[in-house]
Protein backbone atom coordinates (compact mmCIF):
# COMPACT_ATOMS: atom_id res chain seq x y z
CA UNK A 1 0.00 0.00 0.00
CA UNK A 2 1.30 3.27 -1.27
CA UNK A 3 2.11 5.91 1.98
CA UNK A 4 -0.90 8.15 2.99
CA UNK A 5 -0.97 11.72 1.66
CA UNK A 6 -0.02 12.68 5.85
CA UNK A 7 2.83 10.10 5.92
CA UNK A 8 4.26 11.63 2.20
CA UNK A 9 4.17 15.05 3.18
CA UNK A 10 5.74 14.25 6.73
CA UNK A 11 8.68 12.66 4.91
CA UNK A 12 9.15 15.04 2.65
CA UNK A 13 9.22 17.18 5.65
CA UNK A 14 12.00 15.80 7.08
CA UNK A 15 13.88 15.02 4.16
CA UNK A 16 13.98 19.04 4.11
CA UNK A 17 14.77 19.28 7.12
CA UNK A 18 18.18 17.57 6.77
CA UNK A 19 19.11 19.58 3.92
CA UNK A 20 21.73 21.52 4.58
CA UNK A 21 23.08 23.72 1.34
CA UNK A 22 26.68 24.69 2.21
CA UNK A 23 27.14 26.96 -1.30
CA UNK A 24 25.26 29.40 -3.64
CA UNK A 25 24.93 26.35 -5.95
CA UNK A 26 23.41 23.97 -3.89
CA UNK A 27 21.29 26.74 -2.30
CA UNK A 28 20.01 26.65 -5.80
CA UNK A 29 18.98 23.39 -6.04
CA UNK A 30 17.09 23.25 -2.81
CA UNK A 31 15.61 26.35 -3.77
CA UNK A 32 14.38 24.61 -7.19
CA UNK A 33 13.42 21.73 -5.47
CA UNK A 34 10.95 23.14 -2.97
CA UNK A 35 10.36 26.89 -4.04
CA UNK A 36 10.68 26.66 -7.41
CA UNK A 37 7.83 26.54 -10.28
CA UNK A 38 8.30 22.83 -10.38
CA UNK A 39 8.89 21.82 -6.46
CA UNK A 40 8.26 18.97 -5.00
CA UNK A 41 5.59 20.43 -2.31
CA UNK A 42 3.04 21.13 -5.30
CA UNK A 43 1.89 17.51 -6.49
CA UNK A 44 1.05 17.19 -2.52
CA UNK A 45 -1.22 20.07 -2.92
CA UNK A 46 -3.09 17.50 -5.55
CA UNK A 47 -3.45 14.57 -2.77
CA UNK A 48 -6.05 17.08 -0.91
CA UNK A 49 -9.01 15.81 -3.20
CA UNK A 50 -8.68 12.27 -1.56
CA UNK A 51 -8.48 13.07 1.77
CA UNK A 52 -11.85 13.09 3.59
CA UNK A 53 -13.05 16.28 4.20
CA UNK A 54 -12.74 16.31 7.95
CA UNK A 55 -8.74 16.35 7.22
CA UNK A 56 -8.47 18.39 4.49
CA UNK A 57 -8.07 22.01 6.62
CA UNK A 58 -5.19 20.12 8.53
CA UNK A 59 -3.46 18.24 5.76
CA UNK A 60 -3.76 22.24 3.92
CA UNK A 61 -2.27 23.60 6.88
CA UNK A 62 0.50 21.29 6.87
CA UNK A 63 1.28 21.69 3.39
CA UNK A 64 1.49 25.34 4.36
CA UNK A 65 3.83 25.35 6.99
CA UNK A 66 6.04 23.46 5.15
CA UNK A 67 6.00 25.91 2.41
CA UNK A 68 6.42 28.54 5.19
CA UNK A 69 9.64 26.34 6.49
CA UNK A 70 11.01 26.13 2.99
CA UNK A 71 11.11 29.29 2.44
CA UNK A 72 12.47 30.59 5.59
CA UNK A 73 15.35 28.04 5.34
CA UNK A 74 16.11 29.37 2.39
CA UNK A 75 16.61 32.75 2.96
CA UNK A 76 17.99 32.42 6.44
CA UNK A 77 21.02 29.97 4.07
CA UNK A 78 21.08 32.70 1.55
CA UNK A 79 21.91 35.66 4.08
CA UNK A 80 24.82 32.68 5.91
CA UNK A 81 25.73 31.95 2.32
CA UNK A 82 26.46 35.26 0.86
CA UNK A 83 28.36 36.23 4.47
CA UNK A 84 30.71 33.66 4.32
CA UNK A 85 31.18 34.52 0.94
CA UNK A 86 32.12 38.23 1.52
CA UNK A 87 34.51 37.18 4.35
CA UNK A 88 36.22 34.14 2.11
CA UNK A 89 36.76 37.01 -0.65
CA UNK A 90 38.41 39.70 1.59
CA UNK A 91 40.54 36.82 2.77
CA UNK A 92 41.70 36.72 -1.21
CA UNK A 93 43.27 40.23 -0.50
CA UNK A 94 47.00 39.99 -1.72
CA UNK A 95 48.80 41.57 1.12
CA UNK A 96 51.69 41.49 -0.39
CA UNK A 97 50.51 43.02 -4.02
CA UNK A 98 52.21 46.64 -4.65
CA UNK A 99 50.94 49.31 -2.95
CA UNK A 100 48.71 51.58 -5.33
CA UNK A 101 50.68 54.49 -6.35
CA UNK A 102 49.75 57.29 -4.82
CA UNK A 103 51.35 60.63 -5.55
CA UNK A 104 53.47 62.49 -3.09
CA UNK A 105 52.88 66.13 -2.10
CA UNK A 106 55.84 68.27 -1.93
CA UNK A 107 55.97 71.54 0.01
CA UNK A 108 57.53 74.62 -1.52
CA UNK A 109 61.26 75.20 -0.42
CA UNK A 110 60.10 78.49 0.82
CA UNK A 111 56.84 77.04 2.93
CA UNK A 112 60.36 74.71 4.04
CA UNK A 113 62.61 77.57 5.05
CA UNK A 114 59.99 79.10 6.82
CA UNK A 115 58.70 76.17 8.49
CA UNK A 116 62.13 75.55 10.06
CA UNK A 117 62.45 79.06 11.16
CA UNK A 118 59.12 79.21 12.98
CA UNK A 119 59.72 76.03 15.22
CA UNK A 120 63.24 77.68 16.34
CA UNK A 121 61.69 80.82 17.53
CA UNK A 122 58.72 79.22 18.90
CA UNK A 123 61.03 77.45 21.14
CA UNK A 124 61.96 80.06 22.68
CA UNK A 125 58.54 81.85 22.93
CA UNK A 126 58.24 83.88 19.78
CA UNK A 127 54.52 83.60 18.50
CA UNK A 128 53.73 83.95 14.74
CA UNK A 129 51.83 87.15 13.83
CA UNK A 130 50.31 87.53 10.27
CA UNK A 131 48.47 90.27 8.87
CA UNK A 132 47.71 92.51 5.87
CA UNK A 133 49.73 92.30 2.18
CA UNK A 134 48.21 96.07 1.26
CA UNK A 135 49.04 98.66 3.83
CA UNK A 136 48.19 102.09 4.66
CA UNK A 137 51.39 104.31 4.95
CA UNK A 138 51.31 104.62 7.69
CA UNK A 139 52.44 101.24 9.31
CA UNK A 140 54.58 100.99 6.39
CA UNK A 141 56.73 103.50 6.52
CA UNK A 142 55.54 106.44 9.59
CA UNK A 143 55.50 104.73 12.24
CA UNK A 144 58.14 103.11 11.36
CA UNK A 145 60.06 106.47 11.49
CA UNK A 146 60.56 106.59 8.06
CA UNK A 147 60.24 109.92 6.93
CA UNK A 148 57.85 111.81 4.16
CA UNK A 149 60.93 111.82 1.71
CA UNK A 150 62.49 109.04 2.63
CA UNK A 151 63.99 107.01 -0.80
CA UNK A 152 62.20 104.05 0.38
CA UNK A 153 58.38 105.86 -0.41
CA UNK A 154 58.83 106.99 -3.68
CA UNK A 155 57.20 104.90 -6.27
CA UNK A 156 60.82 103.64 -7.91
CA UNK A 157 60.73 101.30 -4.65
CA UNK A 158 57.19 100.90 -3.69
CA UNK A 159 53.77 99.47 -5.73
CA UNK A 160 51.43 101.90 -4.78
CA UNK A 161 47.51 100.77 -5.28
CA UNK A 162 46.67 102.23 -8.46
CA UNK A 163 45.46 105.83 -8.10
CA UNK A 164 46.35 106.15 -4.67
CA UNK A 165 49.08 108.10 -2.78
CA UNK A 166 47.58 106.16 0.84
CA UNK A 167 47.99 102.32 -0.05
CA UNK A 168 51.03 100.40 -0.68
CA UNK A 169 52.20 96.79 -1.53
CA UNK A 170 53.99 96.35 1.97
CA UNK A 171 57.76 96.29 1.68
CA UNK A 172 58.72 94.29 4.45
CA UNK A 173 57.16 93.18 7.30
CA UNK A 174 58.05 95.43 9.78
CA UNK A 175 54.75 96.92 9.39
CA UNK A 176 53.38 94.38 11.41
CA UNK A 177 55.45 95.38 14.26
CA UNK A 178 53.63 98.68 14.14
CA UNK A 179 50.59 96.98 13.64
CA UNK A 180 51.05 94.64 16.33
CA UNK A 181 52.76 97.19 18.77
CA UNK A 182 49.73 99.97 18.29
CA UNK A 183 47.30 97.16 20.07
CA UNK A 184 49.50 94.97 22.51
CA UNK A 185 51.01 95.65 25.54
CA UNK A 186 54.43 94.23 26.25
CA UNK A 187 56.02 92.02 26.88
CA UNK A 188 55.86 91.26 22.80
CA UNK A 189 57.37 88.35 20.99
CA UNK A 190 56.65 87.44 18.18
CA UNK A 191 57.40 86.54 14.82
CA UNK A 192 55.64 87.74 11.05
CA UNK A 193 56.10 85.79 8.37
CA UNK A 194 54.37 86.88 5.16
CA UNK A 195 54.53 88.45 1.67
CA UNK A 196 56.39 91.90 0.82
CA UNK A 197 56.88 93.47 -2.40
CA UNK A 198 59.29 95.88 -4.15
CA UNK A 199 59.44 97.46 -7.54
CA UNK A 200 62.21 95.96 -8.65
CA UNK A 201 63.50 94.16 -11.69
CA UNK A 202 63.09 90.63 -11.91
CA UNK A 203 66.19 88.70 -12.68
CA UNK A 204 68.26 85.39 -11.03
CA UNK A 205 69.21 86.87 -8.11
CA UNK A 206 66.03 89.66 -7.11
CA UNK A 207 62.37 89.76 -7.45
CA UNK A 208 59.17 92.53 -7.10
CA UNK A 209 57.75 89.62 -4.26
CA UNK A 210 59.40 87.66 -1.72
CA UNK A 211 58.98 86.45 2.09
CA UNK A 212 60.35 88.05 4.88
CA UNK A 213 60.40 86.88 8.67
CA UNK A 214 60.10 89.58 11.30
CA UNK A 215 60.93 89.49 15.00
CA UNK A 216 59.92 91.51 17.38
CA UNK A 217 60.91 91.32 21.54
CA UNK A 218 59.86 94.51 23.61
CA UNK A 219 59.86 94.50 28.02
CA UNK A 220 61.53 96.19 30.68
CA UNK A 221 65.59 95.91 29.80
CA UNK A 222 65.77 94.46 26.90
CA UNK A 223 69.33 95.31 25.59
CA UNK A 224 71.57 94.60 22.44
CA UNK A 225 72.87 91.40 24.42
CA UNK A 226 69.36 90.04 24.25
CA UNK A 227 69.54 90.35 20.99
CA UNK A 228 72.95 88.83 20.09
CA UNK A 229 72.19 85.93 22.02
CA UNK A 230 68.51 85.25 20.74
CA UNK A 231 70.31 85.49 16.77
CA UNK A 232 73.24 83.29 18.19
CA UNK A 233 70.88 80.93 19.09
CA UNK A 234 68.85 81.30 16.10
CA UNK A 235 72.30 81.12 13.66
CA UNK A 236 72.75 77.72 15.59
CA UNK A 237 69.61 76.50 15.27
CA UNK A 238 69.41 77.11 12.05
CA UNK A 239 73.03 76.20 10.91
CA UNK A 240 75.05 73.94 12.85
CA UNK A 241 76.40 73.92 16.46
CA UNK A 242 79.27 75.44 15.67
CA UNK A 243 77.89 78.64 13.64
CA UNK A 244 79.63 82.08 14.13
CA UNK A 245 78.21 85.04 13.65
CA UNK A 246 79.03 88.71 13.16
CA UNK A 247 77.05 91.68 13.50
CA UNK A 248 78.42 94.78 11.30
CA UNK A 249 77.10 98.25 12.13
CA UNK A 250 74.14 99.38 9.69
CA UNK A 251 71.38 101.67 9.32
CA UNK A 252 67.01 100.90 9.56
CA UNK A 253 65.39 103.91 10.31
CA UNK A 254 63.36 101.86 12.99
CA UNK A 255 66.53 100.44 14.76
CA UNK A 256 68.99 102.17 16.49
CA UNK A 257 71.39 101.08 16.83
CA UNK A 258 71.24 99.03 13.72
CA UNK A 259 72.92 96.03 12.26
CA UNK A 260 73.39 93.30 9.66
CA UNK A 261 74.23 89.97 10.92
CA UNK A 262 76.42 87.45 8.89
CA UNK A 263 76.99 84.07 9.47
CA UNK A 264 80.48 82.43 8.71
CA UNK A 265 80.23 80.32 5.53
CA UNK A 266 83.85 79.13 5.17
CA UNK A 267 85.74 79.82 2.06
CA UNK A 268 86.56 76.32 0.89
CA UNK A 269 85.42 76.34 -3.09
CA UNK A 270 84.22 78.89 -5.65
CA UNK A 271 80.45 78.44 -4.79
CA UNK A 272 81.41 79.91 -1.00
CA UNK A 273 83.57 82.07 -2.86
CA UNK A 274 80.57 83.45 -5.35
CA UNK A 275 78.29 83.11 -2.17
CA UNK A 276 80.07 85.05 0.27
CA UNK A 277 81.03 87.43 -2.09
CA UNK A 278 85.07 86.20 -1.35
CA UNK A 279 84.62 87.30 2.55
CA UNK A 280 83.86 83.93 3.86
CA UNK A 281 80.73 85.33 5.67
CA UNK A 282 76.79 85.41 4.40
CA UNK A 283 74.48 88.20 5.31
CA UNK A 284 71.72 86.96 6.90
CA UNK A 285 69.17 89.65 8.36
CA UNK A 286 68.82 93.42 9.63
CA UNK A 287 68.03 94.31 13.27
CA UNK A 288 68.73 96.55 15.45
CA UNK A 289 66.99 98.17 18.78
CA UNK A 290 63.68 99.26 18.55
CA UNK A 291 64.32 103.22 17.91
CA UNK A 292 62.11 105.24 20.94
CA UNK A 293 60.41 107.14 18.43
CA UNK A 294 58.96 104.28 16.72
CA UNK A 295 57.76 102.75 20.10
CA UNK A 296 56.34 106.31 21.28
CA UNK A 297 54.21 106.49 18.21
CA UNK A 298 52.48 102.92 18.45
CA UNK A 299 52.13 103.99 22.41
CA UNK A 300 54.71 102.24 24.45
CA UNK A 301 56.65 104.39 26.98
CA UNK A 302 59.79 104.17 25.81
CA UNK A 303 61.26 105.29 28.95
CA UNK A 304 59.87 101.55 30.44
CA UNK A 305 60.11 99.47 27.58
CA UNK A 306 63.15 98.57 24.98
CA UNK A 307 62.91 96.06 22.76
CA UNK A 308 64.97 94.34 19.47
CA UNK A 309 63.33 93.87 15.62
CA UNK A 310 65.37 91.46 13.14
CA UNK A 311 63.98 90.84 9.64
CA UNK A 312 65.28 88.27 7.07
CA UNK A 313 64.41 86.97 3.85
CA UNK A 314 63.10 83.77 3.28
CA UNK A 315 63.98 83.17 -0.59
CA UNK A 316 67.38 83.24 0.01
CA UNK A 317 67.19 80.92 3.08
CA UNK A 318 65.41 78.45 0.49
CA UNK A 319 67.97 78.97 -2.06
CA UNK A 320 70.66 78.10 0.13
CA UNK A 321 69.44 75.00 1.66
CA UNK A 322 68.40 73.49 -1.49
CA UNK A 323 71.09 75.06 -3.93
CA UNK A 324 68.87 77.22 -6.03
CA UNK A 325 70.44 78.97 -7.92
CA UNK A 326 67.32 81.32 -9.36
CA UNK A 327 65.27 82.83 -7.61
CA UNK A 328 62.57 83.30 -10.42
CA UNK A 329 62.05 79.25 -10.08
CA UNK A 330 60.37 79.96 -6.63
CA UNK A 331 57.78 81.70 -8.08
CA UNK A 332 57.00 79.89 -11.76
CA UNK A 333 54.97 76.82 -10.41
CA UNK A 334 56.69 74.33 -12.57
CA UNK A 335 55.70 70.96 -11.29
CA UNK A 336 59.23 69.77 -12.21
CA UNK A 337 60.96 71.48 -10.27
CA UNK A 338 58.70 71.28 -7.01
CA UNK A 339 58.35 67.65 -7.01
CA UNK A 340 61.94 67.66 -6.11
CA UNK A 341 60.77 68.56 -2.64
CA UNK A 342 59.31 65.27 -2.14
CA UNK A 343 60.89 63.87 0.71
CA UNK A 344 61.87 66.98 2.05
CA UNK A 345 60.70 67.87 5.73
N1 LIG B 1 62.65 95.68 7.43
C1 LIG B 1 64.05 95.52 7.14
C2 LIG B 1 64.22 95.16 5.66
O1 LIG B 1 63.23 94.92 5.02
C3 LIG B 1 64.66 94.43 7.98
C4 LIG B 1 64.69 94.76 9.44
C5 LIG B 1 63.65 94.39 10.25
C6 LIG B 1 65.76 95.46 10.00
C7 LIG B 1 63.67 94.69 11.61
C8 LIG B 1 65.79 95.75 11.32
C9 LIG B 1 64.75 95.37 12.14
O2 LIG B 1 65.29 95.10 5.15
Amino acid sequence: MSQSAFEQAASLRSEMAAENPTSLEELEAFRIAFLGSKNRIKPLFGLIRDIPNEKKKEFGQLLNEIKTEAEEKFERRKRELSAEEESKAADKIDLTAPAYPYEQGARHPISLALNRIIDIFSRIGFEVVEDREIEDQWHNFTALNTPEDHPARDMQDTFYLQGSTEYVLRTHTSSVQARHMTNHEPPIRIIAPGRVYRNETVSARSHCQFHQVEGLYVDKNVSMADMKQTLLYFARAMYGPDTRIRLRPSYFPFTEPSAEMDVYWGLENEDDERMTKGTGWLEVLGCGMVDPNVLEMCGIDPTVYSGFAFGMGIERQAMRAHKINDIRLLFENDIRFLRQFTSAL
